[in-house]
């Protein structure tokens, strides 16, 4: 198919954090558009998230933080519209994209973007760029931290059900035949994924949960917990999870400190490890990275984020607003791109 090569701009006007300390530290700015070198592709972009790891990275507090000032963002989509050189770059020319942006330069919350072509995944012609903005960071995390259990055919927990990967975790273990329980920490988030047809959800906030999780690890055998809130309640699974128990926990959504508790860890065969997707894709090969991409596109029943809003990236602000007020109403997309129409 002929590919018609739209101009590039020398200029563009790209979300830029230059401090971590000000309430001004992140604005929208002409910024230079990068050129590709080889085995990068430059993209034209047109959505991307806003995910809770992009607000940590705002405050400097991300696992790989560039240095200042720099172009925040993870994931995102858009059409690869010029190669740097290279077999995998010349034939992504033309392709609407799925890119991560992890260990590059720049950020995706800008409307071009040079990544290397190993980095961008090809969108089915039936997935929407809007859909392929969210494709790559939780699916493929959701798929990386159920991995060692999938032959173990056990009970799975996971302490933060709601939210766009909880949710995913939930759905991607069911559909392998896991046995998954879920925990919430508000009453109308249990009510909602049940309503939604997972049966077993607890709210980690009531005052009856720690006698319930006791329970629940000795009923259902659970000696595996994926928790993201990284608080207090790591312990009480170090405490009643079936030994041998392994915690992994992925995110520190929990404002409250959590000493480690040593009673446990010393007396009981238990153990807390980390995850953190990075890591974990680069010991993926590139068939394995493709064959992932293809299973999370073909499965949108599991994968697919419920979006809440398209922001444009002019009104950066108040997307970042909306994200940290209504996480559990889905993803906020930036619009990179103004010309889209809110179908793609
Ligand atoms: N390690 C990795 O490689 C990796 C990769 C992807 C994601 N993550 C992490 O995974 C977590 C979830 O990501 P996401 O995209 O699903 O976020 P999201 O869509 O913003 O959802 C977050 C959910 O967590 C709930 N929540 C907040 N604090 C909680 C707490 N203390 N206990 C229980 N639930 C709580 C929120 O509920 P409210 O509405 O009540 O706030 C919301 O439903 C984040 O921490 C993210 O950084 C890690």
């Amino acid at each position: 198919m002929f590919f018609r090569r739209p101009n590039v701009p020398e200029q563009m006007d790209a979300a830029l954090v230059s401090s971590f300390d000000s309430p001004d530290g992140l604005q929208v700015v002409p910024t230079a558009v990068g050129k590709p070198g080889p085995g990068e592709v430059l993209v034209r972009m047109a959505y991307a998230p806003i995910h809770p790891a992009d607000l940590v990275s705002l405050r400097g507090r991300y696992g790989a933080v560039a240095p200042l000032p720099f172009v925040p963002g993870l994931e995102g989509s858009g059409t690869v519209i010029r190669s740097g050189g290279g077999l995998a770059g010349r034939a992504l020319v033309g392709r609407r994209v799925a890119v991560l942006a992890f260990s590059t330069a720049q950020g995706t919350w800008a409307p071009y973007l040079v990544v290397p072509a190993s980095h961008c995944v090809p969108l089915s012609s039936g997935v929407s760029l809007a859909r392929g903005a969210t494709l790559l960071i939780n699916p493929l995390t959701a798929m990386g931290l159920l991995e060692p259990e999938l032959h173990a055919h056990r009970s799975v927990l996971v302490t933060v059900a709601a939210g766009a990967l909880g949710r995913m975790i939930l759905a991607w273990g069911q559909h392998n035949g896991l046995h998954m329980i879920g925990c919430v920490h508000r009453e109308a988030q249990r009510e909602a994924l049940k309503k939604s047809g997972h049966a077993e959800i607890f709210n980690a906030a009531a005052p009856e949960f720690p006698a319930q999780l006791r329970i629940l690890c000795r009923r259902y055998q659970i000696h595996c917990a994926l928790d993201a809130t990284g608080g207090p309640l790591v312990g009480q699974l170090l405490s009643h999870l079936e030994e041998p128990g392994r915690v992994v926990v992925y995110g520190l959504l929990s404002r409250e400190s959590a000493p480690l508790p040593g009673f446990p860890i010393i007396f009981r065969d238990v153990a807390v490890s980390g995850f953190w997707l990075q890591r974990w894709w680069a010991g993926r090969s590139l068939i394995e990275r493709l064959r992932r991409a293809v299973t999370i596109q073909m499965k949108p029943e599991i994968f697919d984020s419920p979006v809440q809003a398209k922001v444009p990236l002019a009104s950066i602000r108040e997307a970042i607003g909306l994200a940290v007020r209504n996480r559990s109403e889905g993803k906020v997309l930036l619009r990179l791109d103004p010309e889209l129409d809110d179908t793609e």
